[in-house]
């Protein structure tokens, strides 16, 4: 499974990101996470890993380059990767959790991201899993990478829905353009809600445009504190939450 989180910006994707994949490790898969966000420096901390992964960007001669390359079709060699043919240094990982990251914006008038998405696409495209191997996308905020083609090399796209209409907007924009690349498996996942009404309120408006709901998380005052340290502390009802969202996702994917 090649999972994409997306959502407007600060809705908790990479939180929802780190919670999941730590979850899906410690029931046993072996989980590749796809930084390609490239505004988003602090991924590593939440796995508690003491350095970012070398970004994959530099792997294929930087930014420059990779820009003089974007419409070739080989931008990475090979036909496919596998997860343990990733050379060192690109990948921060233990006990069953890889960290890999598609680049960077460092610096002002660096230009686009265009290169980044195309990155992103084509490592995706190529990335051959294997059964036991879930790989999961902390994706950019927005639609953006809807234009450059990233979700064509994923088979689910999670939705990260916070209480907010812009947050709803981007969730119904998302699912159309999900579906209209025709992604086999949507599903919004709703985020920081701070009461059962405000829930069913969230899920209603979602339901209306047809996107289906795997699971709710509700505002955790303890996670929230703790990602101003860069970790992540998730303890009691999150975990059950994030326990039933991966079950759901899991009785549901289909290829
Ligand atoms: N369920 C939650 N409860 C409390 N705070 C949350 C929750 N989910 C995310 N946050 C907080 O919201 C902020 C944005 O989350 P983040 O995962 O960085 O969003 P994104 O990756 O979508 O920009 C962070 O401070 C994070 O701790
Ligand atoms: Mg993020």
């Amino acid at each position: 499974m090649k999972i994409s989180v997306c959502g407007k910006g600060g809705s908790g994707k990479s939180t929802i990101v780190a919670l999941l994949a730590k979850e899906a490790r410690d029931r046993g898969y072996r989980v590749l996470v796809v930084d390609s966000d490239e505004s988003n420096t602090g991924l590593f901390r939440m796995f508690s890993f003491n350095n970012a992964p070398v970004p994959l960007m530099e792997l294929v001669g930087g930014k420059r380059s990779l820009q003089r390359k974007m419409g070739q079709p080989n931008i990475l060699k090979g036909t496919s990767i596998k997860t343990s043919q990733i050379p060192e240094g690109y990948w921060m990982g233990k006990d069953g959790l890889m960290l890999v990251s598609i680049g960077k914006i460092l610096q002002s008038l660096e230009g686009c991201a265009c290169p980044m998405g195309v990155l992103s696409r084509e490592f995706l495209k190529k990335l051959d899993l294997q059964e036991d191997e879930i790989a999961i996308i902390d994706m950019e905020a927005g639609v953006e990478h809807f234009g450059r083609g990233v979700e064509t090399s994923v088979d689910s796209v999670l939705i990260v829905v916070e209480p907010s209409l812009e947050s709803i907007e981007v969730a119904k924009k998302i699912n159309d353009l999900a579906k209209g690349i025709g992604i086999s498996n949507i599903w919004a996942v709703l985020n920081k809600m701070a009461s059962d009404d405000i829930a069913t309120k969230v899920n209603g408006a979602l339901k209306r445009h047809g996107i289906h709901v795997v699971g709710r998380l509700n505002f955790d005052t303890g996670l929230f504190e703790s990602s101003i340290d860069g970790k992540i502390l998730a303890e009691g009802k999150v975990v059950e939450d994030i326990r039933e969202v991966l079950d759901s996702i899991l009785s549901q994917v289909t290829k």
